[in-house]
């Protein structure tokens, strides 16, 4: 006869991010079929804060993180219940914690359709698709548009003429993000008579590499400062999260092996977050998902 047994209930606690061992962070994503390496999660912690759910012996159970820039703005990410304990109020119990430590800034996330209707319950409304692409990078790509300016690498020193360029595409300035980033990363630019017009950056992340942000003024613009990476990278993993649905773009990573892996859906609470202006430099490719 097969034996059973119903033990009770355990209370959860909140706890500082920045607290909680990166292995049980690691093993949270996992557990929910995320890419993130404890690497991947370190970075996080700098870039942002957040908390942790841990039960009495310090096992985590949930995670919710907020990534400010400047006083006004921040994006969620990283909204984590394992899945023993989701549909039990954990992913709100995180989330209203969250909302209360952003105050009353103006706040961005990226939902996957599992936790769409709850940020739509805590008054998120929706702006618009992103597409994951990630694949394998071919040896050879597709046919380009012809190059108008010029690629190059670029070093950290010229980081304040991409900030103040990512700033207007962006809509925020997230200086101290992309500080972060490019410490770890490959940047190029596109410049024309002078002037940086777009960059891009790729750093390793999950299962192989990230080519994000790209900030560009149209698509063939961004479809060379994609190329420029994708060379260096026939063979091996790469993911891009864009809003670009069709187009040269997005068609353009579909012939180099990025196929759509998954969507989410881009939301915001207080002022609207997506603002493009026909002409203006535009994210082609978002810095991440928890960073939008
Ligand atoms: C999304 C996630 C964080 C939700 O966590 P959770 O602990 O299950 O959330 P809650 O129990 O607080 O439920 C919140 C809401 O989600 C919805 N929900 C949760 N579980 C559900 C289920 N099994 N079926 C339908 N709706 C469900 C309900 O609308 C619920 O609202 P309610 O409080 O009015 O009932 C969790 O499912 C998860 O970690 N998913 C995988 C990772 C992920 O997608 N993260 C989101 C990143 S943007």
């Amino acid at each position: 006869m097969e034996r059973s047994v119903r033990l009770k209930s355990f209370e959860l606690v909140a706890r500082d991010i920045n607290d909680a061992d990166v292995e049980l962070l690691h093993a949270l994503s996992i557990s929910v079929g995320w890419p993130h390496r404890p690497k991947d999660w370190d970075f996080l912690r700098r870039v942002g804060r957040g908390l942790v759910a841990v039960d009495g012996i310090g096992r985590v159970f949930g995670s919710a993180m907020w990534f400010p820039h400047g006083d006004d703005f921040a994006t969620i990410g990283v909204v984590i219940t394992t899945p023993r304990a989701q549909a039990q109020g954990g992913g709100r119990w995180l989330m209203e914690q969250v909302l209360e430590q952003c105050g009353d800034r103006n706040l961005a996330l990226n939902a996957t359709h599992a936790a769409y209707p709850l940020y739509v319950s805590l008054g998120f409304t929706t702006e618009a698709i992103v597409y994951m692409r990630q694949g394998e990078v071919p040896q050879t790509l597709s046919t380009m548009p012809a190059l108008d300016g010029e690629l190059q690498a670029q070093s950290m020193d010229g980081l304040e003429e991409i900030t103040a360029l990512d700033a207007r595409a962006f809509g925020t300035n997230r200086e101290r993000l992309l500080a972060l980033l490019s410490a770890g990363a490959t940047i190029c630019t596109l410049s024309r008579g002078g002037e940086i017009v777009g960059y891009s950056m790729r750093r390793e992340f999950g299962r192989g590499h990230v080519i994000g942000p790209i900030v560009a003024r149209n698509d063939e613009d961004a479809v060379h400062l994609t190329a420029v990476h994708l060379r260096d990278l026939s063979g091996r993993f790469v993911r891009v999260d864009t809003r670009e649905k069709d187009g040269m773009f997005a068609e353009f990573l579909q012939q180099s092996g990025l196929g759509v892996a998954e969507t989410v859906t881009t939301m915001s609470k207080g002022r609207r977050f997506l603002n493009r202006e026909t002409g203006e430099s535009w994210i082609y490719g978002l810095a991440g998902h928890a960073l939008s």
